[in-house]
């Protein structure tokens, strides 16, 4: 099953991602992650890509749908996929449904992440992850069982995002809105647009997006 996780920043797609990897055995591509690994070592295409991260804006179509086109080719993606930060403009979502033609692939469901601005900024500029395995927490909504061991594999050294901040956060909504809400309309024309109640508690988001996927 190969799906997209639809939704603006700090919406969830990266918790929720992380937990169908587990309990389904999908695989999470997400772009943001991608373009933070070249960012990190130093490559060209992280070069270019790092200024505009760190303003809140999109990098460019092309950059991204380069990506995209060689990971989903990896023998891994055979198992099904979770797209979280792909597509983000409707160019992309056009080129995905080219792409996925040719490799004879197909898009099971488009799961909109439905969470009220407000609550995104608090929900961005709580976060940080472990260092050593990615496991995702929150200052106030998911803290560590014990404070400054990571459950999952504790380790003790953790990492916030350079782009989470307020400043950032609000061109990240402003892009989101201006660029990425449009592919809403996209997917909903072709009957594939599901929504989940992203404002809920973690565990009911994960049981309202099982319910979609059957
Ligand atoms: P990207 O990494 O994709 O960031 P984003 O879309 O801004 O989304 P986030 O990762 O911030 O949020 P999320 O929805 O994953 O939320 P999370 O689960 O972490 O992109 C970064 C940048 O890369 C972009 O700005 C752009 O420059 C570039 N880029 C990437 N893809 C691109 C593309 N396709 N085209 C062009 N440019 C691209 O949750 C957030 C926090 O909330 C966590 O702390 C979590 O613990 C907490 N939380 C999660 N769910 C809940 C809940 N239900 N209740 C309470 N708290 C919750
Ligand atoms: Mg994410
Ligand atoms: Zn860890």
């Amino acid at each position: 099953m190969n799906i997209i996780l639809l939704g603006p920043p700090g919406a969830g797609k990266g918790t929720q991602a992380k937990r169908l990897e587990e309990s389904r055995g999908m695989v999470q591509l997400s772009t943001g992650d991608m373009l933070r690994e070249e960012v990190q070592s130093g490559s060209a295409l992280g070069k270019e890509a790092k200024a505009v991260m760190d303003a809140g804006k999109l990098v460019s179509d092309d950059l991204v749908i380069g990506i995209i086109a060689s990971r989903i080719e990896q023998p891994d993606c055979g198992y099904g996929f979770i797209l979280d930060g792909f597509p983000r403009t409707v160019a992309q979502a056009e080129a995905l449904d080219e792409m996925l033609k040719k490799k004879g692939m197909t898009l099971d469901a488009v799961i909109e992440m439905k969470v009220d601005d407000a609550a995104l900024t608090e929900r961005i500029t709580g976060r940080f992850t472990c260092a050593a395995c990615g496991q995702g927490y929150h200052d106030t909504f998911h803290k560590p069982v014990q404070a400054g061991v990571c459950d999952k594999c504790g380790g003790t050294e953790f990492k916030r995002r350079a782009d989470d901040n307020a400043e950032t956060v609000t061109s990240r909504l402003e892009a989101y809105h201006a660029q990425t809400a449009p592919i809403l309309p996209y997917y909903a024309a072709r009957g594939m647009l599901k929504s989940v109640d992203g404002m809920a508690e973690m565990g009911e988001v994960t049981r309202q997006i099982e319910a979609v996927l059957g």
